[in-house]
């Protein structure tokens, strides 16, 4: 069973580069289950009923999301019934949606559970005493986590606590690809992050002089998308009949440029 992960698609811009690229890609890799962080899909933070449904256009199984999931209030009730987008699994237990899922992909049923950093990002509880819970009460053949977390040392913590017993560990929501990408010695596939889907000419997406304004001048601006130069950023993992990973190939390739 091949899983293709992507990083956090920013905006338009990322979901055009993502809609140009992914036939290419299903075409070289033949995923069979397609999981994509969509936290930032709608106008740059959040994500609504619209914007996900661009993502299961382009063959999408299970979004996942982050930090900014509950941005759009008008996608909680869209959250509460759409069993495949997924917020982290360690938030309050009430808050709209649900923190993991079960699909069928390529002969097996498969969990993707999502969760949120413990370090610099609010959360209600642990997300290695949550995502053990899960791993006892769900039923699958294989296991794929988002990890979408801002410091590599609790993401890399996260990849050894859960090796030989996932199939893979992405690491999401600083927008910037790490180049740890590999399988663990008990095989579990695992990166800091996988990076984002959107314009290289940005600062994690967002246009790079009202981000400057901002650090610079410490004072109020607005945050617009960037454009130019998108990139689909993401990683390949096989996993095998015991739901353990037999490879991992990092994703980095350039959207083609939109006709205007
Ligand atoms: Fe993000
Ligand atoms: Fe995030």
């Amino acid at each position: 069973m091949r899983v293709l992960f992507i990083g956090d698609v920013v905006g338009g811009a990322g979901r055009r580069g993502l809609r140009e690229t992914m036939p290419g890609l299903r075409e070289q890799h033949a995923p069979d289950l397609i999981v994509v962080n969509g936290e930032n899909t709608a106008g740059g933070v959040g994500i609504t009923e619209r914007t996900a449904n661009d993502l299961f256009g382009v063959g999408t199984g299970v979004i996942t999301t982050g930090n900014h999931v509950y941005r759009h209030r008008d996608a909680y009730d869209f959250l509460e019934r759409e069993r495949l987008v997924i917020r982290p699994a360690n938030y309050p237990s009430g808050n709209p949606g649900r923190g993991f899922t079960v699909v069928e992909a390529g002969g097996m049923k498969v969990a993707v559970i999502n969760l949120s950093g413990a370090v610099g990002l609010n959360v209600a509880r642990s997300p290695f005493d949550t995502v053990d819970g899960i791993l006892d009460q769900v039923e699958a053949d294989a296991v794929i986590v988002d990890f979408h977390a801002e410091v590599t040392s609790e993401k890399v913590a996260m990849g050894w606590h859960l090796d030989g017993r996932v199939a893979a560990v992405f690491g999401t929501h600083t927008h910037v690809p790490t180049a740890d990408g590999r399988v663990l010695p008990k095989g579990t596939a695992f990166i800091c992050d996988v990076g984002m889907t959107g314009s290289r000419t940005s600062v994690l997406g967002v246009k790079p002089e009202q981000a400057l304004a901002s650090l610079i001048t410490q004072m109020p601006t607005r945050f617009e998308t960037a454009e130019e130069d998108v990139w689909v950023m993401g990683a390949l993992v096989d996993v095998n009949e015991r739901g353990l990973a037999d490879s991992f190939e990092q994703i980095m390739v350039a959207a083609p440029v939109a006709d205007s």
